[in-house]
């Protein structure tokens, strides 16, 4: 059989390997996944019980009216976004917003800078669309180096794509770096895609969305989720905001990719979208983990800065991180994902999501250091 050539050169993702191996292996300890350990709140279960009889229909490719309204609220009253629903475009999770916004706005060969490392799921995505992902350095804090984004761009430059809270550093980009940014877009007419997908997933700090900053509204394209916010990886469901002309050719190629999201998905996220306790339950559960893990990593060594955003750690280590994770899974069956998975930015470093159980957490940290003492 024929394989495309697309597909062959897509990299093997090893968070994928390892995550398969800590399934089948029941005395591996995970700090591998980015899913929520919760379940989704139960108002929203309940509803999506109620309505399965109902939900037997496609929906229109842009999503459900009441859903599209309700996120264009939700936009200006959390994120001072000012939209109408026919800008919100409900996707399959933010992932197939991203590309439909990608293959909308980008041509093969044209060119996306993305501050690295940045989350894994970006550069095949959009090799598989024939984009090229240029990567910018972060500084030591994790935030980008806005004018090493300018020296980066040319003639096929046509987008800039940052994520914040971000996976996997867990910095928050403050609002001063969103106007750099910002201003490089206009100055350069870029369009800058707001990965969005932890917004809700913050200590403290501010989240500031890009596309309500001044001169925006034709440059910005968010992209948020129900997977992190209200624990609803499986339910597939997230949405891009984005100006009127584009969000029309994302509903477009939406018809011809997966013709829309699920219906009771979306029915779900009516609810889901009333239910901030809950987030802000789990959020003070993450908050704990954060803080003991990230000051027990540092006490064994390994430079940790405290996130402000997401549920990862994002530790330096010494020497090649992909033989860390390994030689650590194989001797003291702890997975974690190495920094070069999340790009060249990453190398040195590991992820360990705190997404798990606090005990579960504990015994994995244990077992790392053991396995730091000894090498
Ligand atoms: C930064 C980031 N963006 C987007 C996604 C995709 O999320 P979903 O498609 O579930 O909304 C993820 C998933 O882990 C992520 O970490």
């Amino acid at each position: 059989m024929h394989i495309s050539e697309r597909e062959e050169e897509l990299p093997e993702a090893m968070i994928a390997k390892l995550i398969k191996v800590a399934s089948e292996d029941k005395s591996v300890v995970s700090l591998g996944a980015g899913e929520p350990d919760f379940p989704a709140p139960p108002a929203v279960v309940a509803y999506a019980r109620k309505m399965i009889i109902k939900a037997n229909h496609y929906s229109p490719p842009a999503g459900r009216k009441d859903l599209r309204e309700a996120i264009a609220r939700k936009a200006a009253s959390e994120n001072g976004i000012k939209c109408s629903p026919e800008q919100v475009v409900v996707t399959n999770g933010s992932q197939e917003a991203l590309m439909l916004a990608a293959a909308s706005t980008l041509d093969a060969t044209e060119q996306v800078i993305i501050p690295s490392p940045a989350f894994l799921g970006y550069t095949p995505m959009f090799e598989l669309l024939d984009i090229v992902p240029v990567f910018s350095r972060l500084d030591e804090e994790f935030l980008p180096d806005v004018d090493d984004i300018r020296k980066k761009i040319t003639k096929k430059t046509k987008a800039i794509l940052i994520c914040s809270p971000s996976n996997p550093t867990g910095a928050v980009y403050p609002r001063k770096i969103l106007e750099q940014i910002a201003d490089v877009a206009v100055d350069k007419d870029l369009l800058v895609f707001g990965d969005e997908a932890y917004e809700k997933i913050i200590y403290g700090a501010k989240h500031v969305s890009l596309a309500s900053l001044n001169g925006m509204a034709e440059h910005a394209v968010t992209f948020q989720s129900f997977s992190k916010s209200y624990a609803m990886c499986g339910y597939r469901l997230g949405y891009a905001i984005a100006p009127k002309k584009l969000a029309a050719a994302m509903r477009k190629i939406h018809v011809y990719s997966t013709i829309s999201a699920s219906t009771l998905s979306q029915m779900a996220g009516v609810v889901a979208l009333k239910q901030g306790a809950y987030t802000e339950k789990m959020v003070k559960e993450y908050d704990r983990r954060r803080r003991m893990i990230v000051s027990r990593l540092n006490e064994m060594g390994l430079e940790t800065r405290m996130p402000q955003g997401a549920f990862y750690a994002f530790s330096k280590i010494s020497g090649d991180d992909r033989r860390f994770a390994l030689r650590l899974l194989k001797k003291e069956k702890v997975a974690v994902v190495p920094g070069s998975e999340f790009g060249p930015g990453g190398e040195g470093h590991i992820r360990c999501s705190y997404a798990t159980k606090y005990e579960k957490i504990e015994k994995a940290l244990d077992r790392i250091e053991r396995f730091v003492n000894r090498q």
